[in-house]
């Protein structure tokens, strides 16, 4: 596996355009190797401005739609319309402006019950998408991430027993420091680091002291822990947050 790829941003307006270019780019790879694309968006707000982007022309006429399976890595436990759902923010600023089939948009079932029924139920979801069987992993084309000022990313938060999981897919996650204190199922280490490519988004400055560790290969943060088995990792990063 190569080292990391890191792009660096003027602002957080060209790292949506940026990473724009990499997603359609990744998926027009994906469908014309394997018939489809399948991407987890990442939860937070960072991501707005890369789903407002693909929403708008030209960069929606660049791509076929219909070849996307959309799921989201980590989901917080709140109703779909509440303004810290992860899910809502790709619903307005994506979703509802594309033509993904209904069916291939893989919401997280966040009425299915307490959070360990929730965490079971999606990883149901996800072995059925993957057609996977006992113990095989799968293998995401392009899987979004975050990171937190504490180094979380998905909701893998610094120190949680989520960190250690080697079998499941999905787990439910109590809230970690920061906020929203809510809480979340997420996709565990192993199912980031299946992923065929794993984009960072990062911006603010509020970011620069866990990217630099992160990059400095600081384990106790757990978005140091994302170091895909084969596949590419990139950070995508403005200014702001890489400090220099
Ligand atoms: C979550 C996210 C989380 C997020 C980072 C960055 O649900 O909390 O998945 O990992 O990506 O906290 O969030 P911002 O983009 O809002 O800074």
């Amino acid at each position: 596996m190569n080292g990391p790829r890191l792009t660096v941003t003027a602002d957080l307006a060209a790292l949506g355009a940026a990473a724009a270019d990499d997603v359609l780019a990744r998926a027009a790879s994906a469908i014309a190797s394997r018939g489809r694309f399948a991407i987890a968006l990442s939860g937070g707000s960072t991501p707005q401005p890369l789903y407002e982007r693909l929403a708008a022309s030209p960069w929606r006429d660049r791509t076929d739609w219909s070849r996307w399976h959309v799921f989201w890595s980590d989901e917080r436990l709140v109703p779909a319309d509440d303004p810290c759902s992860n899910q809502r923010l790709a619903q307005q600023a994506l979703l509802g402006h594309v033509p993904i089939p209904a069916a291939q948009i893989h919401r997280v079932p966040i009425d299915a019950g307490p959070p360990e029924v929730v965490a079971a139920a999606y990883e149901g979801e996800l072995r059925a998408s993957f057609l996977l069987d006992d113990g095989s992993l799968p293998r995401f084309d392009l899987i979004l991430l975050g990171l937190g000022s504490d180094g979380h990313t998905a909701s893998l938060f610094p120190g949680a027993p989520a960190l250690d999981e080697r079998r499941r897919l999905v787990v439910a996650t109590p809230p970690g420091s920061l906020p929203p204190a809510v809480d979340r199922v997420t996709f565990t280490l192993p199912v980031l680091n299946a992923a065929r490519a794993i984009v960072f988004l990062v911006s603010g400055a509020d970011k620069a002291e866990a990217l630099r560790r992160v990059l400095a290969g600081d384990q106790s943060l757990p978005a140091a822990r994302v170091q895909p088995t084969d596949g590419e990792l990139h950070w995508l990063v403005d200014q702001a947050a890489r400090g220099r």
